[in-house]
């Protein structure tokens, strides 16, 4: 029979994690300490147990004390703080195989890793501006209040008008529904529109996550295919005439970066009104163009309501803040909102959205897309040039008017899923087109995001370090 394991004395905990958090520097010399009364109190033990733990510390070093003054971290002998580790242009940990892209998360937290795709500028983010607004929030004490269901009204109101001015879309505060991803305006939309068991069109190749999501919630899905201007809607009429939805991405298609001509968006517009279809406008990063004007939204020119409008704050402010935003016809708010009301989120955060609110009403938000745009066509330019010297080995960039990622075209001998399977054991998240096709034939690239690269050596680092790891002698 196994020993029952002896628990760690608490003293000896305390001391241990005092010791490791002086060492690695959470704690700084010079720093004072809790007294033993308060930390006692904080967690929940006696006096006698933190003085066990203090002593040692003190006689070990790594403490002193400085009479009525209190205790501190000692000045001299304590370890450096180690620096903080080097955010390096080079891969260094290989990543999953991606050869069927679930999603884009390539690591749970931390910094971008080497090229990854729909991330924004993380380095950019204006951090600062962004906690004075939290704690203003923070003070205020309704936003810790449990959510409205449909979302936080002065952030409904706040992209009303931010979405009327820069997309062209026209909608009261009440037409926008606040959901924590755009996984989640999908169910939303599945749900009020009682679509669960009809069949829907995903674009092929297409953002993989969309049609897990729409499989997962019991709808069949139908790849229509997409060709050098989007989808083919012509393609989808005649294979798939029955299917009562289709999710597209017609602002800069996903992945391919096409955006939907008119006469395609004419051609949708009809198709659903014909056969009592919705349409999915998936607007993710609709924000980024870099020649001319942000495209207005399809649902813009929406005028029979048939159009769900997806919008997502993870690329305009950053993922983690998971809150994304739906836009329907006003004839469709009651449904909208009795399926938010049974939703099994129950509601995003009230106090992020207050802040995204202040955010975008203060004009903040406009202010920081515009910097982003010009940031991003650098960036874009940074890693179009550092590749350009490999357009001869066939590595050929095709520049789309917008977006966060490249897509490379690939010679024809080369197999993209390959090099984009050596690329991740290297540590750089690049993705093969092929696998966001389910691995069907047709054109080859690899995708990779230039947003993170902040300056031409990076650039020119990261690209030689894949191209080494694409080892194309070894093919
Ligand atoms: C095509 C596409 N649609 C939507 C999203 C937004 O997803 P979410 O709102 O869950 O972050 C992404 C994110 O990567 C995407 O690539």
């Amino acid at each position: 029979m196994n020993q029952p394991r002896r628990a760690t004395p608490i003293h000896e905990q305390i001391y241990a994690r005092f010791r490791s958090m002086i060492e690695q520097g959470q704690l700084s010399p010079g720093q004072k300490v809790s007294s033993l009364r308060a930390l006692a109190t904080e967690l929940g033990v006696a006096r006698g147990t933190v003085q066990v733990a203090y002593d040692r510390l003190l006689g070990e070093g790594y403490l002193v004390a400085r009479g009525p003054a209190g205790t501190f971290v000692t000045e001299h002998t304590a370890p450096a703080k180690p620096a903080r580790a080097r955010r390096t242009a080079v891969a260094q940990r290989p990543l999953p195989a991606s050869d069927a892209p679930d999603s884009l998360i390539e690591l749970e937290g931390g910094n971008p890793v080497p090229l990854q795709m729909g991330l924004p500028a993380l380095d950019e983010f204006p951090r600062k501006l962004w906690a004075r607004l939290m704690a203003r929030q923070v003070r205020k004490a309704g936003s810790l209040n449990r959510p409205a269901p449909a979302g936080y009204m002065p952030l409904r109101e706040a992209l009303a008008a931010y979405l009327h001015r820069s997309r062209g879309i026209d909608a009261h505060a009440d037409q926008v529904f606040i959901v924590p991803a755009y996984t989640a305006s999908l169910a939303l939309a599945v749900d009020a529109l009682g679509l669960a068991r009809a069949s829907a069109w995903v674009e092929h190749p297409g953002y993989l996550q969309t049609a897990r999501t729409l499989e997962r919630i019991g709808m069949q899905t139908c790849d229509v295919r997409v060709d050098e201007h989007g989808i083919d809607v012509g393609f989808g009429r005649t294979h798939f005439p029955n299917a009562r939805l289709a999710v597209v991405t017609p602002s800069h298609q996903s992945p391919t970066g096409v955006a939907l001509p008119l006469q395609r968006r004419v051609e949708l517009l009809d198709w659903a009104v014909q056969h009592d279809a919705w349409i999915v406008e998936d607007d993710y990063d609709g924000e980024y163009r870099y020649r001319g004007h942000p495209l207005p939204a399809l649902k813009s020119m929406d005028s029979y309501g048939r159009v769900i409008y997806c919008g997502t704050l993870s690329k305009v402010l950053f993922p983690g803040l998971r809150l994304s935003y739906v836009v329907v016809a006003q004839s469709l708010v009651p449904q909208f909102e009795l399926a938010c009301r049974r939703s099994v989120h129950g509601g995003c955060p009230e106090l992020m959205q207050a802040v995204v609110a202040d955010f975008i009403s203060e004009g903040d938000f406009s202010r920081h897309i515009k910097r982003m745009r010009t940031l991003y066509a650098r960036r874009r330019a940074m890693l179009a040039e550092a590749l350009a010297p490999y357009c001869a080995d066939g590595f050929v960039v095709h520049l789309q008017d917008g977006g966060m990622h490249l897509l490379v075209d690939v010679r024809e001998d080369l197999d993209d899923v390959v090099l984009a399977s050596r690329a991740r054991q290297a540590g750089y998240a690049v993705h093969a087109l092929t696998a966001w096709r389910n691995g069907a034939p047709g054109r080859r690239g690899l995708l990779m995001g230039f947003t993170n690269i902040r300056n031409r050596d990076e650039a020119e680092q990261l690209v030689a370090g894949l191209i080494r790891a694409f080892d194309l002698r070894a093919r």
